[in-house]
């Protein structure tokens, strides 16, 4: 595997690329998470986060600049996007146009392979993709922090598909342009830290509520938010040696707590939010036999009822067994650390 280069995203070309740019970026899941934001316009989050950026499931955007037509055109898998995704979308190249002193309106053609909105981290694979392809388009030479820090504008998680393997987003600090500026993702360097992540998916449907409202809820009303926000601080630091070392137990034990953490404080929120389902609890369980039985497998959780679990490639296949056998109308696919976002250029278009 190429570990030197997977954490850079490439370069951007000098020029803006005729017919526009095309740019795959890969989803990440966070082992240490991002929950909570200090400024919802500017997209700050309140906590560091921690990801692996995954090899499967890319999302491929291509921005084409179309000057004669009035607005943004955007494409979803194949359909014309509506309502808040496209709001997201349209505000996101208004962005980029600021940045690039332009006002050219573009085509937008984004293609998952992962379901959208059901918390296999779509929207970090699709912002990743939408700054790298936009910029490119808009012809703004960014570099990998500033694409980050871009990217962190669409999804905060985005910022951390920029780059491969592994990575950190900071929280913001201070108010406007500085919280701005302070907040971006950068390489965590662990060459030698290769696991499996089986991602076991009891539900691909959409989600009942969006992060960005859960995040708020939590926010303004869990008492449980603030004590989950300051052991994620430690939590990141033991995170961070774990993986120096290369030890998977220790990973998965902090990236377990970490994420029950998390849900701990959304059940806490006023109304609960609640994003696991029977099928969630029954994959955990299954995990802890797993355990039980000698095998090192760890759990994790985002915004939605799916479970990722973190284990050794010798395991996979018998966690991807598991997993399916607790659930009855669960799938299960494997994944590893994967590449950073990068522009398709020439026949690969
Ligand atoms: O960046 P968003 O809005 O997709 O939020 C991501 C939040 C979690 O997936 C739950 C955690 C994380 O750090 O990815």
């Amino acid at each position: 595997m190429p570990i030197d280069r997977e954490t850079e995203p490439a370069a951007l070309p000098e020029s803006v690329l005729d017919g526009g740019a095309t740019a795959v970026a890969h989803p990440n899941i966070a082992l240490i998470k991002y929950w909570g934001k200090l400024d919802e316009r500017l997209v700050i989050p309140c906590v560091d986060s921690l990801s692996m950026t995954l090899d499967i499931l890319p999302t491929t955007t291509t921005v084409r600049l179309t000057p004669a037509v009035r607005d943004d055109t955007v494409t979803l898998d194949g359909k014309p996007a509506t309502g808040e995704q496209r709001q997201r979308i349209t505000a996101f190249l208004e962005l980029i146009r600021e940045m690039a002193g332009r006002s050219e309106r573009a085509a937008v053609d984004t293609r998952n392979t992962v379901p959208t909105g059901a918390g296999l981290a779509s929207s970090a694979s699709g912002f990743a993709a939408l700054a790298l392809a936009g910029a490119a388009a808009y012809g703004v030479g960014l570099d990998p922090t500033a694409l980050s820090r871009l990217a962190r504008r669409g999804s905060a998680s985005a910022s951390r598909s920029v780059f491969g393997g592994f990575a950190v987003c900071h929280a913001g600090r201070g108010i406007g342009a500085t919280a701005d500026l302070s907040s971006y993702a950068e390489p965590v360097s662990v060459p030698d830290f290769d696991p499996a992540l089986v991602i076991a998916l009891v539900n691909a449907g959409p989600k009942t509520v969006s992060s960005r409202a859960a995040m708020r809820r939590t926010v303004e009303t869990s008492p449980l938010y603030k004590a989950w926000a300051i052991s994620g601080k430690a939590d990141l630091t033991d995170m961070r040696a774990a993986l120096s070392r290369g030890d998977l137990e220790g990973v998965g034990e902090i990236a377990e707590r970490n994420a029950l953490g998390m849900h701990a404080t959304m059940l806490a929120a006023r109304p609960a939010v609640r994003y696991l389902s029977p099928a969630t609890l029954a994959v955990l369980d299954s995990v802890l036999q797993l355990r039980a039985d000698g095998v090192p497998a760890y759990a994790t959780m985002d915004a939605g009822p799916n479970v990722k679990v973190l284990c050794h490639h010798a395991d996979a296949a018998r966690v991807a067994d598991t997993v399916r056998d607790a659930v009855p109308a669960c799938s299960a696919i494997t994944a590893r650390r994967g590449p950073g976002a990068r522009l398709v250029t020439g026949a690969e278009r």
